[in-house]
Parts: structure tokens; sequence; C-alpha cells
């Protein structure tokens, strides 16, 4: 029997969308996300702008998308409000001249703020499936996102069928919603891989209106070869995992791991199996790139649970080939579960992530350049961080070729902050802060974190700032920020020569 869904072009799919509309898609970074309805809606924002009509959607989604929804929407101004996060050049430019409407927001709080009406009513769904059962089961591809609660939300649902991907894909799926407070049970994960769900998303099949076809691939690229500073981090990371199971704070079977977005936790993923005093280990996270499929195939990682796999269009294929060796080590969650604080604090998770500065006492920039200028997001970061059983933030100890310090009296921006934040680490060592009071906090992350070129600095503000339960010079606390604003270089007089590799 064919599909008793109407099957449309892209074309005709975007011409039902509204201006104003709400929009939410699924996936979770370029995994899952639809790609030739979005690419369309594009292009009838540009066709209609050019009448002189006016054409904006409010666009939500798991995470970040691909480049034909993000970038092409941005580029079309066929954006007026944007949540929860973004990787977006175009997106970002807009954001950050205040073009746009952008919401920056812990990623598992989307479902909830969604099905509690926070955000207004959802008029449509798109959403990449492998398949579409005429009951309205949904058979999801790579990332799963908020897909489950945006198919209960939405009024109407476009599905994109992506055939690029096997139907076998749905087999790596558990999909679990939360029903509103206050009749919710405790989520019955007790291990990283434990299934709780079902392997499909469900959805009225009276809302769909219908199917459009794509093969496009996610379109996910390598990751570059870890450089020096991220493997120096690394090693840091797993010396100190190792101390802290010799010392019998971490049990010997260890503890599942998250580990955040970007080059420096790919790095860092790669640097645990590289080290054969490291143990096999689970993984509690949102986001499996490339690195976790090799350490999965090696047996380094047991397995994992992730709401993605925002992996290269090769790695994926890899993984579809040996998909047998695999469908039992990777669980695809909604990022409500994947990222959840209940889950997330049972399990007793190693939360890793990334920082963009670091101040002198423990609080954590992850979002914005400047105290203005934002770069992602803070994404899941602050899902795990708060609830993990400890928690690391990592960066290079200078960025913008030493002209700036990552480590700063006061964040200008804060996502994190010191009563969460345990451990800091950049390629010059790791700090420490657990049981530490502020001043110790500050010299211990001045002296193990920061770059030798700036400690002088660092500490002549510590010492010289009025005293407090923390000292702080309320005059003299974004001193390195305004100069970089000013002169192109947090400390003008440095040599920068020591920096070059
Ligand atoms: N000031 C100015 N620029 C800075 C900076 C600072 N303090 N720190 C980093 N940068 C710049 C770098 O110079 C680089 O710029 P370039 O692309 O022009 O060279 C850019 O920021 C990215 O830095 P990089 O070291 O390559 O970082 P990354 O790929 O490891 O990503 C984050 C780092 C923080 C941007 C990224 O991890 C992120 O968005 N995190 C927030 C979301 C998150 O943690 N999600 C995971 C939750 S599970």
């Amino acid at each position: 029997m064919g599909s008793p869904f109407p099957t449309l072009t892209a074309e005709e799919a975007a011409e039902l969308i509204p201006h104003g509309a709400m929009v939410g898609t699924s996936g979770f970074t370029p995994a899952g996300s639809p790609k030739v309805v979005p690419a369309a809606l594009a292009k009838r924002a540009r066709a209609l702008h050019e009448k002189g009509e006016e054409f904006q959607i409010r666009l939500l989604t798991g995470a970040s998308t691909g480049a034909l929804c993000d970038d092409a929407l941005a580029e079309a101004g066929a954006i007026s409000w944007r949540a929860p996060y973004m990787t977006s050049g175009p997106l970002r430019k807009l954001a950050n001249s205040g073009r746009i409407d952008f919401i920056d927001m812990h990623l598992s709080h989307v479902a909830q703020m969604t099905s509690g009406g926070f955000l207004g009513k959802m008029d449509f769904a798109i959403v990449e499936a492998a398949d579409v059962t005429v009951d309205g089961r949904v058979l999801l591809t790579t990332g799963i996102g908020n897909a489950p609660t945006f198919l209960e939300q939405a009024e109407r649902v476009i599905i994109e069928k992506n055939t690029f991907h096997p139907a076998r894909i749905a087999e790596l799926a558990d999909i679990y919603t939360l029903p509103r407070p206050p009749h919710r049970d405790p989520i019955p994960i007790q291990d990283p891989l434990d299934r709780i769900g079902t392997t499909y998303a469900a959805v009225d099949p009276r809302k769909i209106v219908g199917v459009v076809a794509s093969d496009l691939p996610d379109g996910g690229r390598p990751f570059a070869a870890p450089d020096a500073t991220s493997a120096a981090i690394g090693e840091h990371v797993c010396r100190f995992l190792l101390d802290e199971m010799a010392a019998g704070r971490i049990p010997p079977g260890f503890l599942p791991l998250q580990s955040g977005v970007g080059n420096v936790c790919n790095a860092v993923m790669a640097s645990f199996s590289s080290n054969p005093d490291f143990p096999r280990f689970k993984i509690y996270t949102e986001v499996l790139q490339d690195t976790v499929v090799d350490l999965i195939g090696r047996g380094s990682v047991l397995g994992a649970s992730t709401c993605s796999l925002s992996l290269s269009d090769e790695k994926l294929r890899f993984l579809y080939d040996h998909f047998d060796e695999f469908a039992d080590k990777i669980v695809l969650r909604p990022q409500e579960i994947s990222n959840n604080p209940e889950v997330a604090r049972r399990l007793g998770v190693i939360a890793t992530n990334t920082a963009i500065e670091v101040d002198v006492y423990g609080h954590v920039n992850s979002s914005h350049f400047f105290g203005t200028q934002i770069m992602n997001g803070l994404g899941g970061s602050g899902d795990f961080e708060r609830n993990a059983y400890l928690s690391i933030f990592m960066c290079p100890s200078v960025a913008k070729g030493g002209r700036v310090s990552t480590i700063v009296p006061m964040c200008t921006h804060v996502d994190h902050s010191e009563h969460s934040v345990q451990v800091i680490v950049t390629e010059q060592g790791l700090a420490d802060l657990r049981g530490l009071a502020p001043m110790a906090r500050a010299r211990a992350i001045i002296d193990h974190c920061a770059h030798p070129a700036y400690r002088p600095y660092l500490h002549h503000y510590l010492e010289t700032a009025p005293m407090g339960h923390l000292r702080h010079d309320m005059r003299r606390c974004f001193e390195l920020c305004n100069n970089f604003l000013e002169t192109g270089a947090m400390l003008p007089d440095l040599d920068l020569k020591q920096f070059e590799a």
C-alpha cells in the first residue's frame, strides 16, 4: 500500500508556512535536521522580499542545524526569532547586530518550555524521518533533538523522508517523553545504555500535511587532527582522572563521561583511548563526534547514550556499513532525557566542556566574547556541569595569538558559576578547585592554568584588589577586556613572539 499522506515538493511544503509562523525542526546539530524544506523556505522568503512582502518565521530547533537550514534562512532574512543554540556564521551576525531575537537556552529546558506553552503555539513541525507509518510512527534519523515533543505540540507536520538513512537507524532510538508536572515518575535510567522507550516518535497522523522526499546527507565534516595544545589539555585531564581513581574517588569501573563540542573536546576524548592505563568507559552525552565511533570500534568505549550522531558523512557511512557492531552500543535519546539533570546526577556523570574564558574564582563563560558578542550559546554545557559528579572546563590559556588571556580577573559574561565549576584545565596545567576558598581558588587557577606571560598581571590584580570574601577591584576588573577592545591586545606591551609555535 502506498503512503496515505500527500506527497509534496519542498516548494509546495514551503508554501504552506505563513509569515510569522512558529516552526519547530527535528535534529540536533546538522544531524537529523530537515534540509530541503528549510532551503525552499529561504528561497520563498527571498522571492517575497523582492516583491516587497514580509516573510519571517520563528524557528525553534534541538540545537544548531545545518547550512541548508540556519545559514540559508538567515541569509534570506527569513528568521525573526531563534532558539535555543546555533553555530551558523550568518545567524551569529544577525544576533550580534540586534537584527533577530536570539534566545540562548539550556537545551534540556526546551521540550518543557514548548509543551508548557511558554514559547507560544507551535504552528508547524518539519521533521526528518527514515520513514513514517500510516498510524503515525515516525522513525527519526541521526539527531533526535526535540522532535518527539514538536510532533506532539505542532498543529501541522511536514515530514522530510530521507532515503540516505536506512530504516535500521531507528534501532538506535529510545524515545521517551515526560508528562507535564506534577505527573512525572523518576526516569528509570540506571546505566547509560538502558532503554526505556520506543524506537519511534508518535504523531497524530491527521496532522501530517505532506511528505517531502530527500536524500541529502547531514554534511558533517571530519575534525582536524588534535594540535599540541589540545593534546596537552587531554593529557592533564587523563592524569587527573587516573589519580582520582587511584585515590578511590572514582570507582574502579569508572563513571560515564560527557564530552562537549568542538576541537578541544574531540582531542581530549582521543587522548583517553591512547593512554593504556585509562579504563574502558561508557558515555552519557548529547553529541557523539567521530572519535567516539572509533573508540567504540576499538572497545575502549563500551557504549554511548547521546541525542545525536554528529558525525562526518564518511564516519556515518562506516557506521551504517558496520551497523551490527554498533546497534547495541549506541542509544539515541530526546534531549530532555540525554541532558536530564536527574539522570546526570544519578549516574555520576563526569562532565568535560570547553570555556571561552574563566575568571580567577572559577566562573566560566562559554558563550560570549567581550561581554557582548555571542559565539554559539551555552548549549547543553549547563545541563551537565551543574549536575555532574565532577565538572571540568577546558580551554587553551591564550587565544588570538596570545593577545587574549582566557584566564581573566572577572568574566565578562557568566554561564557557569564558581559554585558548580570544580576543575579548570588549560595546556599549562590543571586547577582542582574542590574545597578551596576564593583566594586559594584564584591562586590555583593563576599558577596552574594562566599562561606565564599573564600571571604577574593576574597576581598583582588579586593582591591589590580591596579585601572581601572575593577580592575584586570594580574599577579594574575588566581592564584586560577594555585594553583588547581599545588596542587589539589585553596587554599591549607583551612580546607576541613567545606565543609562536
Ligand atoms: N576571546 C576571544 N576569542 C576567543 C576566546 C576568547 N577568550 N576563546 C576562544 N576564542 C576564539 C578562538 O580564537 C577561535 O576563533 P577563530 O575561529 O577565529 O580562530 C574560536 O573562538 C573557537 O575557539 P576554539 O579554541 O577553536 O574552540 P572550540 O572549537 O573548542 O570551541 C567553544 C570552543 C567554547 C566556542 C565551544 O565549545 C562552544 O560553543 N561551547 C558552548 C556550548 C557547549 O559547551 N556545548 C556542549 C555541551 S554538551
